[in-house]
């Protein structure tokens, strides 16, 4: 498989295997419902094996689906998003290098509100600060949203901590998990980071055309990089079971529909209301903050509504931080 948008006949290859889950199904059938030749058949079904979907061959007879696959392709999601805006056009990729880059390419080309750009697996995930996203092949979920919202650049701030509130409530209904939020979008679980967030943004003076929410959740990985292990962990290493990707995916695409309408309807202090109920980091907690210019101990003091979070220095006195990174101090 390459880098390109997955077909959109490999799609409908697997929404025939589904319909006809269990039985098999001749190749000759596959191939002439979908218009292709049975070697792309045959084909498709290796790609796809490869990615941990079970398709067993009958010499003679055909392909039979063993199990519903667990892959984020737009024929098992777009059929339980019903009026959803945000995934009404969902772009898949086997592999793609960035889902951020993606989307921001399509949205320089006028792509939709509401696009969705989602990988199998990342060549060159981007997380914030110039750091790499460990982006294992069929393990996480690696999607980007494109927003076209009537609000100015400055508000890119709240539109990223409702993209961690959203997912903190998809990830922690579908799992029963306690999903913690570190500001600015880090989600943990049991003090390590399972997700995290990107947020870019194409505007320009006063007028925001396009934001692009990249999220990235460790979901089935057995185990994390050595490198990563102190630091990170997957929703499967915490709970010691596997979790569908297309459940928590469809839970996150309907919850980000959701925050984002409170957003606009209620403004953003509903967003950062919601927020400091769901983070422990909200106040009270005893943190390093390292900003550009300095690095300092501090305890949180609440959330703005614009989304800073504000802290209290031991002088008592108060500041607002706006970018930055900040750690938990035991
Ligand atoms: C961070 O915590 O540093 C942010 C990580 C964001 C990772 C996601 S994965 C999907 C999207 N595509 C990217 O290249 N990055 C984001």
């Amino acid at each position: 498989m390459t880098a390109e948008r997955t077909e959109r006949k490999i799609d409908k290859m697997i929404h025939l295997l589904v319909k006809n889950a269990t039985v098999v199904v001749p190749g000759p059938k596959i191939a002439s419902e979908i218009g292709v030749t049975r070697f792309s058949v045959w084909r498709w079904v290796r790609a796809l094996r490869e990615l941990g979907v079970e398709i067993k061959g009958h010499r003679r007879t055909g392909y039979q689906l063993l199990k519903i696959p667990d892959i984020l392709v737009p024929s098992l999601i777009q059929a339980e998003l019903g009026e959803n805006e945000i995934g009404h056009t969902l772009i898949h990729h086997f592999r793609t290098d960035s889902t951020n880059t993606a989307a921001f390419n399509l949205a320089q080309n006028g792509a939709e509100h509401g696009t969705v750009v989602v990988a199998e697996e990342q060549t060159a995930g981007r997380g914030r600060l110039g750091r790499t996203w460990y982006s294992e092949k069929s393990s996480g979920i690696y999607m980007s949203v494109i927003l076209r919202p009537p609000l100015s650049p400055a508000a890119a701030p709240i539109l990223t901590l409702m993209a961690g509130v959203a997912t903190q409530h998809a990830l922690s209904s579908v799992t029963g998990l306690g999903v913690d939020i570190r500001w600015p979008n880090d989600l943990l679980v049991n003090g390590k980071k399972v997700c995290g967030i990107l947020t870019e943004m194409s505007a320009e003076l006063g007028r925001l055309h396009a934001i692009v929410l990249g999220i990235g959740i460790n979901v089935n990985h057995a185990e994390m990089p050595a490198e990563l292990r102190a630091v990170a962990t997957s929703l499967r290493i915490e709970s010691r079971r596997m979790w569908s990707r297309v459940q928590i995916f469809i839970a996150l695409l309907k919850e980000l529909e959701k925050c984002y309408h409170q957003l606009l309807e209620k403004g953003s202090a509903a967003i950062a209301e919601q927020w400091a109920a769901a983070s422990s980091y909200a106040s009270g907690k005893r943190i390093r903050m390292v900003t550009a210019e300095a690095e300092s101990l501090v305890t949180t003091a609440g959330l703005d509504s614009s989304g800073a979070l504000r802290v209290r220095h031991d002088d008592g006195r108060e500041e607002a931080l706006v970018a930055g990174e900040i750690v938990e101090v035991k």
